[in-house]
């Protein structure tokens, strides 16, 4: 997520998120919530809990390997803080623990969102929906997988922005040559960018890359060039066709 007050993170001191865009992706999330009347929800990478703390679930479930607030203050029935890696998160789940709504937005890098969201799905069920953050850089910069990196050469080049989404567009790839059994869109034109994913057995296409190994080698621009492997669209209608696909009109 993108921001400007500075806070202090895995990485050192960085801006922090505008809060306008957790707002956008609370509201964004209790849309989903409230529509599929969820009852669980899973946040991978939760930071100061803004977001997690605003979205509506009788069960909800935070994994961070270092949470930026006081989890002691925020416990409570159904709430369950776990502070730890992702993968590590997965490794002790039970095979059968399910969420309807699961928001990915740990670490920024293809790697670890490709195998969140994969390990996410065997914890999700027909009508569960995932949403993941950080899918469309917002310049070449913020496509840098090391956030130094794309905060130094920005300012370098006299830019003046502090998103840093990572590379993890690629995932949105990695699904659409890979998971032909997820259909998803990209939300753009409302703010801070995201895609949308649930099952689905009705996609066909064909793969635009040959291999994870290019997709995994993509560059910013090669990503303009294929953005039409985004699906973007509006925010209404990217909800509408998913709601309509699962079976919730
Ligand atoms: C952009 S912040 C999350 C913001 C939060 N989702 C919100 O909307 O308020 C990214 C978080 O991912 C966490 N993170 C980094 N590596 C992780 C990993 N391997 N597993 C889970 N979370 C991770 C970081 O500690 C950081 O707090």
């Amino acid at each position: 997520m993108t921001s400007q007050h500075e806070v202090q993170s895995q990485h050192g001191t960085r801006p922090g998120a505008w809060p306008e865009q957790y707002e956008l992706t609370s509201a964004r999330l209790n849309r989903l919530a409230g529509a599929l009347n969820a009852a669980s929800y899973l946040e991978i990478g939760v930071h100061t809990g803004v977001t997690f703390q605003n979205v509506r679930a009788a069960r909800k479930t935070a994994v961070d390997p270092a949470f930026m607030f006081d989890v002691a203050q925020h416990t409570g029935d159904g709430v369950t803080f776990a502070e730890m890696t992702s993968d590590d998160f997965f490794a002790g789940l039970a095979p059968a623990e399910c969420y309807d709504v699961i928001y990915i937005d740990g670490l920024h890098t293809f790697e670890q969102t490709y195998r969140d969201l994969c390990i996410a799905i065997l914890h999700s069920h027909a009508r569960s929906v995932l949403l993941l953050d950080d899918t469309l850089p917002s310049d070449v910069y913020s496509s840098l997988r090391d956030p130094e990196e794309c905060w130094g050469f920005r300012a370098a080049a006299g830019v003046d922005s502090s998103a840093w989404h990572g590379d993890v567009f690629k995932v949105v790839f990695a699904v659409h040559d890979f998971h032909l059994g997820l259909d998803y869109r990209t939300i753009v034109g409302s703010g801070n960018p995201q895609t949308l994913v649930w099952r689905s057995s009705a996609r066909r296409g064909r793969p635009v890359l040959g291999s994870l190994e290019e997709i995994s080698r993509m560059t910013y621009f090669d990503m303009v060039n294929l953005a039409h492997v985004l699906r973007e669209c509006d925010e209404e209608r990217a909800i509408t066709e998913c709601l309509t696909a699962i079976g919730e009109p």
